[in-house]
């Protein structure tokens, strides 16, 4: 038969294949979470994450060493709080002497030449289990950037390369931009979780950290999931303040936000693929109904085929190790 055009000729070989591929991913696009939990030689799996474990300051050295060894090159450190250091002003998040800046010194010391980006929220410190400081049921916002300013200086005087605020506050990044100018860290990176939805899938997240809101929910601060133009006004407020990058999450369900930050901003777009989107692919390849590693490679790829530079998720380790096969 008579036709021009025939999409299929450039499917043909492997090598065709290959050439005309648009997007591939690369370790350099990956920051891997880690959980961090106090105590020595601790190394407990996350139920609900098959594969990710909390580790005490010990081993999660041993297994950055291994990650920095398959060639992960950049870490999200989050800490698990024991409930006694908790408290309504999520104190003991800006204590130099506390779990996290303790965690990210060692690290440093350790490995200098990996990437830290550094979780700024309240809700591993709170007794509220929330990202702001609670009275009478609300979320104060302007309060809270106090705690977040103070919380960012402890983790760069840490040696954190790039704070990461998850709050969801408004006015923070200007706000933490500033405190760190004012004490001579200009050097230090702000990463943006600009469009955070109030989303179902962060739940294996607090499992691990025991960080679940003990009333309510996060409707009033993290954005609801049928809005997409709203992602551009946090947008255009992260970058005016001063982020360094803007990220997205969860990332799947929202592969559209993703492309459209892409389009609108010249930052690096970042995105989280985040506990519960890592849980189901799990859950399902454990119950021999997909092919967990065939879809973590689909997955990353379309996040990244939709426009993000640099991607979150705990399958970044697996997917280190899937490349040396
Ligand atoms: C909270 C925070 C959350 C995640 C990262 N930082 C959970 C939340 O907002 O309740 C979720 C990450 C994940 O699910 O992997 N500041």
């Amino acid at each position: 038969m008579l036709m021009n055009r025939r999409p299929r000729r450039n499917r043909q070989t492997e090598v065709i294949r290959n050439m005309v591929q648009e997007t591939s991913l690369s370790l350099n696009d990956f920051i891997y979470p880690l959980f961090i939990i106090e105590g020595q030689n601790q190394r407990i799996e996350v139920k609900s994450m098959p594969g990710i474990n909390r580790f005490s300051i010990d081993t999660l050295l041993e297994e950055i060493h291994t990650c920095v060894e398959l060639g992960v090159k950049a870490f999200a450190p989050f800490p698990g709080i024991a409930e006694q250091y908790k408290d309504k002003t999520a104190t003991e998040s800006w204590n130099p002497d506390g779990l996290f800046p303790r965690a990210i010194r060692e690290i440093k010391k350790n490995f200098p030449q990996v990437a830290l980006f550094t979780d700024i929220a309240m809700d591993p410190y709170s007794s509220d289990g929330h990202d702001g400081i609670v009275e009478n049921g609300e979320i104060l916002n302007d309060e809270t950037l106090e705690v977040l300013g103070k919380m960012a200086l402890v983790q760069a005087q840490a040696g954190a390369d790039v704070v990461a605020p998850s709050d969801m506050m408004d006015g923070r990044i200007g706000h933490i931009r500033r405190v760190l100018d004012e004490n001579g860290f200009h050097k230090v990176g702000i990463m943006a979780y600009t469009a955070k939805y109030a989303s179902a899938f962060y739940g294996p997240f607090r499992d691990a950290l025991d960080s679940a809101p003990k009333a309510g929910d996060k409707k009033t601060y993290q954005m609801n999931y049928a809005n997409s133009r709203e992602a551009l006004v946090e947008a255009e407020l992260d970058t005016a303040e001063g982020a360094d990058y803007l990220m997205v999450k969860p990332a799947l369900s929202y592969l559209d936000v993703i492309k459209l930050l892409r389009d609108n901003s010249n930052l690096p777009i970042a995105a989280y693929n985040v506990s519960g989107e890592y849980a189901m692919v799990k859950a399902a390849d454990q119950k021999g109904w997909v092919d967990g590693e065939k879809i973590m490679v689909e997955t990353l790829t379309s996040i990244k085929r939709a426009g993000a530079d640099i991607i979150l998720s705990y399958f970044a380790k697996e997917y280190a190790q899937y490349l040396k096969k």
